[in-house]
């Protein structure tokens, strides 16, 4: 009987370091998010989707990495506080569970993006996100241009043409007409 009671008591045991790792695993700081990489044209949106969950308030932190250099684009606390970077704030959006969306991209914008959530009892966590920005708008307006210039063309070559054959069909009829009257002065058809 006995040696049985001390099994439970190590049942027990094990059972409650389990729960404690679980709650501990519960209470990790865990960053979801369906797209890691994002291409976009200039003056596009972005939407940078992120889940942040961990124990109690986050603290959500955004910063730009390109190259040499990297700035911090804006922190906040859901429901407590948001800073934006004034440098951004007219492009920028914060959502509670982490994302941001910026407005009007420039091709400065291309980069790296890392958001950094740190839990209330101070530990932290990362996710980078990968954005290219492409000219394709002004290749776009470029091919606009190029188009209207050819359709300028195209319809001026058509009222030329409608011109000479106007002209032609003139000059035939007045032909046609001094064969029917050969005694005519010839001066009188040329007005045309
Ligand atoms: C985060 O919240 C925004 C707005 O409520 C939502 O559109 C987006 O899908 C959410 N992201 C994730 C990964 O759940
Ligand atoms: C907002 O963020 C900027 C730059 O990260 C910092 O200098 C400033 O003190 C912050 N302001 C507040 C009210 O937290």
């Amino acid at each position: 009987m006995w040696h049985f009671r001390l099994w439970d008591v190590q049942d027990v045991a094990v059972f409650l370091s389990i729960t404690l790792y679980m709650c501990h695993l519960a209470g990790a700081i865990s960053i979801q998010s369906p797209q890691r990489s994002l291409t976009r044209s200039v003056q596009e949106d972005v939407f940078f989707s992120v889940d942040v969950t961990c124990f109690g308030i986050p603290t959500i932190q955004w910063t730009f990495m390109s190259g040499a250099v990297s700035r911090t684009i804006g922190t906040w606390e859901p429901g407590v506080y948001t800073n934006i970077t004034e440098d951004y704030s007219s492009r920028v959006q914060s959502f509670n569970n982490g994302s941001m969306g910026l407005s009007d991209l420039r091709l400065q914008d291309s980069g790296y993006y890392v958001v950094t959530v740190t839990d209330t009892a101070g530990s932290s966590k990362d996710a980078g996100f990968v954005l290219k920005v492409n000219e394709v708008l002004y290749e776009d307006l470029q091919y606009l241009s190029v188009s209207a210039l050819a359709l300028a063309f195209v319809a001026a070559l058509l009222m030329l043409a409608t011109w000479l054959l106007d002209k032609a069909y003139r000059k035939i009829v007045a032909w046609r007409r001094r064969k029917e009257m050969p005694e005519n002065d010839a001066t009188e058809l040329q007005p045309l």
